[in-house]
């Protein structure tokens, strides 16, 4: 069973993911937070994240977000030329700005659009006669619905007759976000009905729940989002079968940290800007941390406090 490292806006960027690899491990596939469109062109950003230069060694999946086989067609034609073989397709970002113009879970309810998106793949994928030989494969990851939990069920024979490497399910309807529990009923109704491999997403943060997981569902993978934030060894301790102390924890994440601000150090000359990014990796982490400290750290005003607060850490 694979474990993914899933995107996240703001955090897994493309130093994040090279660190982590390198440093933590116990990922199969790192996805990029997704591609988007700024005025019918991949963001700089974007482009950045996903130049093949900043993600040499890693395993890195791009994701990109869509509402049309328009959209879709131009993101493509900009990001397969880079070499990459395999894409996801990121049907269910819950924030506003996106489901507003159909993207994320906003194209869930509009299986016309679906069917768009899949046209396209259906073609790439079949498309044997590429210059250099090689193919091109999709995944998709979802939730059930954008507003309905049983959304999905109207478009799920369009994704059955898609060749898909597998379908990522977060099993929450759009407008929750990230509140409420989880649908498993609905997520093993999904199970039941999907011909492709499917991948598991959602509030997983010990590896016994993976352990869980894996061993009540047949399941092709598990994604893990901001439980691998909070707990950057969580996969590899998964992997290696019994789990590291806090204080080895707590080592690890240390490590992590100073790298991630050695290359911040490089790129973002600004300090007060260099805090705002840097305080962002402990956003999570309040629960594997003693609170006061958490709190120093995240509420440090300038870098001596801030550097200051983390050297407290207890190891
Ligand atoms: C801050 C933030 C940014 C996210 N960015 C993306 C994104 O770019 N693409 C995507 O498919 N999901 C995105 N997600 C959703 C996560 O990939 C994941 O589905 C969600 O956090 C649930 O998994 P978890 O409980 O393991 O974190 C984001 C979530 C958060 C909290």
């Amino acid at each position: 069973m694979k474990i993914l490292f899933a995107p996240l806006q703001g955090y897994t960027e493309d130093a994040y993911r090279r660190l982590h690899h390198q440093l933590c491990g116990g990922v199969d596939e790192y996805y990029t937070p997704f591609v988007r469109l700024e005025n019918e062109e991949i963001r700089s950003k974007d482009a950045r994240d996903i130049n093949p230069k900043h993600n040499e060694g890693v395993p890195t999946v791009p994701q990109v977000i869509a509402r049309d086989g328009k959209e879709l067609q131009t993101l493509l034609t900009t990001i397969i030329p880079l070499g990459y073989r395999h894409i996801d397709i990121n049907m269910g970002c819950p924030f506003p700005l996106q489901t507003r113009h159909g993207r994320g879970a906003g194209i869930l309810p509009h299986p016309d659009k679906v069917i768009e998106i899949c046209k396209i793949i259906q073609d790439l994928s079949a498309d044997k006669e590429r210059e250099d030989g090689k193919q091109v494969s999709f995944s998709v990851k979802m939730r059930l619905g954008l507003e309905g939990r049983d959304e999905w069920k109207e478009i799920i024979t369009i994704l059955n007759d898609t060749p898909l490497r597998h379908i990522t399910l977060h099993p929450r309807v759009g407008i929750q976000q990230y509140k409420g529990e989880t649908d498993m009923e609905a997520f093993e109704e999904f199970l039941h009905l999907c011909n492709h491999p499917v991948v598991y997403n959602g509030d997983i943060t010990t590896p016994e729940q993976i352990e869980h997981m894996a061993s009540t569902y047949p399941l092709h993978g598990i994604m893990l989002g901001r439980g691998l934030l909070a707990r950057p060894t969580l996969a590899a301790e998964y992997r290696q079968g019994y789990e590291l102390s806090a204080q080895q924890r707590i080592a690890t994440v240390k490590q992590l940290h100073e790298r991630l601000l050695a290359h911040y150090a490089n790129v973002i000359p600004a300090e007060t800007q260099r805090l705002m990014k840097i305080r962002t990796f402990w956003d999570y982490m309040e629960p594997q941390l003693d609170r006061k400290q958490w709190k120093k750290i995240v509420k440090a005003g300038n870098m001596k406090n801030y550097l200051a607060a983390i050297d407290a850490l207890s190891v």
